[in-house]
């Protein structure tokens, strides 16, 4: 079965080719053959929605026909298009759903639509090797902690806990834009904070841990009104919002009693983000998994990868349109790990 993958929930359009068979997913059995992507770059004007969707249509059909070469394979091999359904932003949604139906149209294969965040989750457990552990989903809109549970009928994702207000990486990047870092994101602060590490003075802010949930925008106003330095604030809003998101995790991690702690999204790459959850790890004797930074942030193979999963598992599915708020614990899936 050969699988076409399209992303395009935020700032990435994504097109992937997946080549799988059997009826579980794992790296023997399931192959990326194609992984192209084009992300909208980040300015101080931050993401304009009509912009975005601009973008990912104008990139569609160039990465499509690389993804194609590269997979050395003709439109007509196809055998189901798989594209990511929500949550995400409207316009930019909708780019990628028009893209994949004409395509299902055309080839008479079926239209898969994949949940974004499920497939952060299923590309960490496809990559890593993981089996059944807490997902910590940390991203620019998503910050969750997540584990599969029995529900009604097959297996559903249970947010232990999450955000209750913007994802990590939007404060980050938003602590980019205000501090006028270079480039001013998320990685311009992950850049300041490095350099500016060991210098010992760590401004305090405000600390917004509600048992197993997090909020994040007190730290970004109390940034905003403060007088101290840009690097000093850089590095405190980084060690800060890391540390909140290490303590949810490890109450949940109690909790559930899972053995592996798995981390997924864009801010899963980040190597002090994964250097203070060894720590609590190895205290909790349990392992850490971060996803490879090839597939941490946005791109089409994770979506071509739970597409493969949603259909050998025979899980079942309703709705085809976007829907850009839908929850990762809505849907029900026939895969118990
Ligand atoms: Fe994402």
């Amino acid at each position: 079965m050969k699988i076409l993958g399209i992303e395009s929930t935020a700032h990435t359009i994504g097109v992937a080719v997946v080549e799988h068979e059997g009826k579980r997913i794992s790296r023997d059995n399931t192959r990326v053959l194609a992984n192209e992507l084009a992300k909208y770059p980040s300015s101080q004007a931050g993401f304009i929605p009509r912009k975005l969707a601009d973008h990912h249509a104008s990139h569609y059909h160039e990465l499509l026909k690389k993804a194609l070469a590269a997979a050395k394979i003709k439109p007509q091999d196809l055998d189901a298009i798989a594209y990511a359904q929500g949550p995400g932003l409207g316009h930019s949604l909708r780019v990628g759903f028009v893209a994949a139906n004409a395509a299902s149209k055309m080839l008479g294969v079926p239209l898969v639509p994949v949940n974004h965040t499920v497939a952060h989750v299923e590309v960490g457990k496809w990559a890593t090797g993981a089996i059944d552990p807490l997902t910590v989903y940390v991203s620019g809109g998503n910050t969750q902690i997540l584990a599969l549970e029995k529900g009604d009928e097959g297996f559903r994702y249970r947010v232990y806990g999450e955000t209750l207000d913007i994802g990590i990486g939007n404060f980050l990047d938003n602590v980019g834009r205000h501090l006028k870092l270079e480039p001013p994101d998320a990685v311009g602060v992950v850049k300041t904070a490095r350099a500016y590490a060991g210098k010992d003075n760590l401004e305090e802010l405000p600390y917004t841990v509600k048992g197993v949930d997090l909020a994040f925008s007190g730290l970004l106003t109390a940034i905003e009104r403060s007088s101290a330095g840009r690097d000093a604030l850089a590095y405190a809003a980084e060690e800060t919002s890391y540390a909140m998101l290490v303590e949810a995790t490890e109450r949940c991690l109690c909790h559930t009693n899972k053995r592996q702690v798995m981390l997924v999204g864009g801010v899963a790459q980040n190597p002090r983000l994964q250097e203070m959850f060894t720590l609590m790890c190895i205290e909790r004797n349990a392992a850490l998994h971060p996803v490879p930074r090839e597939y941490a942030g946005d791109n089409g193979a994770m979506i071509a990868i739970t597409g493969a999963k949603i259909m050998a598992s025979g899980t079942k599915w309703t709705r085809v349109t976007p829907d850009q708020s839908i929850r990762i614990d809505s849907q029900e899936f026939n895969w118990s790990d």
